[in-house]
């Protein structure tokens, strides 16, 4: 194992707009650095206070504001990482992105550590937005939020972030944080909007009024900057609210076209009935991503027998759908297995020629992303 933790060296750049930072330096920390200097690092991964820019990096993460502002490769311009022999490069140019090695530092991004050891990243920062609303709507149905999702996308108002929680999520972040979310509802949506003032309070009615059309009950925009940070906060604390609902949880990730995430949501919850598991679903419906979680008890082999069979369950639905395996958390070994349904046996062996390539010995973190060369 190789812990880079210790490589956390933050600088930013003001006048290129750029961070240079350590694989080690903890995302948020990197997001704090930027803002102090006026800038602003839009990944947000829900683990931003402890995951790092490498762990970022390997598995290009997300988060809500990503509808808006793209996903993590959007802002690398420049990695510095050890290779299986031992070499070390410096790829991409750290300005403004177009240099002769940019796409080999693209190749490593989402790479998850099987080829090559990120060490260092040079990051594009963009100006801070001058304000930010959100307006948390609540719906009796999850099939109401997700045509409103879609209603959204549609009228050309493009949010900093459009977040789905069903009633379960819902009711396991009330219970966990007691802030007065509704325990009943069917269905949230929080909608975040960002930029110039003006802007933004036109946006905010215009995505108020969308709700509403779209059957919302009840509609509500933060009054505060301490509103505001609570919404958030249930959103971001979901994923441990959940665990107290049933002893363990398997947290998916799929992202589906926008027009499926009704008919997928539909589906998840015919699996859930089908294999007697409560799967809640919530994630960052914007951008079609879902993270479908099933809830389950690790102790009863009656539970982990149904668990793999109900998981391909949504796989299949994802795939058959248009989407894709993840959307943001990666492959690893979890997902390995459906790699060569999803990708199919020619790409398979295309990725397979390129890690054998950087990594002949297979000595990068093995065993994890592409099944074994057949
Ligand atoms: C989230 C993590 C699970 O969206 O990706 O909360
Ligand atoms: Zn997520």
């Amino acid at each position: 194992m190789i812990g880079l933790n210790r490589m956390e060296q933050i600088t930013i750049d003001a006048t290129q707009m750029v961070a240079h930072v350590g694989a080690g330096a903890v995302t948020a920390d990197v997001q704090t650095a930027a803002e102090r200097a006026g800038l602003f690092y839009p990944p947000d991964p829900s683990s931003q206070t402890v995951s790092t820019i490498g762990g970022n990096i390997a598995c290009n993460a997300g988060g809500p504001r990503c509808l808006k502002y793209g996903v993590t490769a959007d802002y690398v311009l420049a990695l510095t990482a050890v290779l299986a022999d031992g070499t070390i490069v410096r790829w991409g140019d750290g300005l403004a992105g177009q240099g002769p090695t940019n796409g080999l530092a693209q190749l490593l991004v989402g790479s998850e550590g099987t080829l090559a050891v990120i060490t260092e990243a040079s990051l594009r920062l963009i100006a801070k937005p001058a304000a930010r609303r959100t307006t948390m709507a609540i719906f009796a149905d999850l099939d109401a939020a997700c045509s409103t999702v879609e209603r959204i996308m549609a009228a050309g108002i493009v949010p900093a972030g459009l977040e789905l929680m069903d009633d379960t999520t819902i009711a396991a972040v009330e219970a966990f944080l007691k802030i007065g979310l509704p325990s009943d509802a069917g269905a949230m949506l929080l909608m975040l909007v960002d930029g110039e003032p003006e802007q933004v309070d036109a946006d905010a009615a215009q995505l108020a009024d969308l709700a509403r059309a779209g059957g919302a009950l009840r509609v509500q925009t933060a009054r505060d900057a301490v509103d505001e940070a609570n919404l958030w906060k249930a959103r971001r604390v979901v994923s441990i609210a959940l665990t107290r609902v049933r002893p363990n949880r398997l947290g998916e990730d799929i992202s589906v076209p926008i027009p499926q995430i009704a008919a997928c949501v539909r589906r998840i919850k015919q699996i859930s009935l089908e294999y007697n598991f409560p799967i809640v679903v919530y994630g960052h419906a914007g951008d079609g991503n879902l993270h479908p979680n099933i809830l389950f008890d690790g102790r009863d082999p009656n539970d982990t027998e149904r668990l793999w069979p109900a998981a391909e369950a949504i796989f299949a639905a994802a795939l058959a759908l248009g989407g894709t395996l993840s959307g943001e958390h990666g492959i690893g070994t979890l997902k390995r297995p459906f790699m060569r349904h999803a990708l199919g046996d020619d790409l398979i062996a295309v990725q397979q020629r390129i890690k054998a390539h950087f990594d002949p010995q297979t000595l990068l973190n093995p065993g994890k992303v592409l099944p074994e060369a057949s």
